[in-house]
């Protein structure tokens, strides 16, 4: 794994995922069938190069490798978090590639230029707030994802909480994600999901899968 990070990061997240264990985060699911379902409809075949954006600890890579996706990047802020998901997968692991950087500012993430058929972001891009966060993150999804690749981005909806992981984020609803991403990509669907923390509480989370056109 590189971790060759340079700047201002990631020791919010790094202790995060030091001391707790990734069933007890706020953010944890067993089985992410809202994001699976999307994914279904993008109709990729097993080789396509898929990048779990702020992978976390997430599930969601043990889902795919058992559906046979063979094209998986996970990307990251924190290593420890990439760390903890190796760990997870064991011999597994070996099947992904593994990079730690920052979306919103992006140098590892380059090698990928133009090759994404996905980009896949769960709770992630609602926790940049400043303009330049925001669109340092939108300069690497179009740098990377291939024209008529697929952004399947999953943000806190409008009404729900306004701090996830003790951090102030950004609320946005299906349309706000399309004017934000702008013309160069269209809207195919989406879904709110009411999404059960392992305490027990709630959050509407926004999941809207877009299609870059060609
Ligand atoms: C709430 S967690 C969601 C993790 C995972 N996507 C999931 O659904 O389980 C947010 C993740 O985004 C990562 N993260 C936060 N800011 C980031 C950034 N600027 N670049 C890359 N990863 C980031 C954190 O380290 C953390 O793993």
């Amino acid at each position: 794994m590189n971790t060759a990070l340079d700047g201002n990061h990631p020791t919010h997240w790094d202790r995060v995922y030091a001391e707790k264990d990734s069933e007890s985060l706020g953010w944890y699911e067993p089985s992410p069938q809202t994001t699976l379902e999307l994914l279904r409809q993008c109709h990729l075949p097993h080789s396509a190069q898929i990048l779990i954006a702020g992978a976390g600890t997430t599930t969601l890579v043990d889902h795919l490798l058992d559906l046979g996706y063979t094209g998986l990047i996970a990307a990251d802020l924190s290593a420890v978090a990439l760390e903890k998901l190796q760990q997870r997968l064991g011999e597994r692991a070996s099947r992904l590639q593994w990079v730690v950087d920052d979306l919103s500012a992006s140098k590892q993430l380059g090698a990928y230029q133009g090759q994404l058929d996905l980009w896949q972001d769960r709770a992630v891009l609602h926790f940049l707030l400043t303009d330049a966060e925001r669109e340092g993150y939108l300069q690497s999804l179009k740098k990377l994802l291939k024209p008529g690749g697929f952004a399947l981005i999953a943000c806190f909806a409008p009404g729900t909480a306004e701090r996830c992981s003790g951090l102030p984020i950004r609320q946005y609803s299906a349309a706000d994600l399309a004017e934000w991403l702008g013309p160069s990509f269209e809207l195919t669907t989406h879904q709110l999901q009411t999404y059960t923390m392992p305490s027990g509480g709630q959050r509407e989370f926004t999941h809207a899968l877009f299609k870059r056109h060609e």
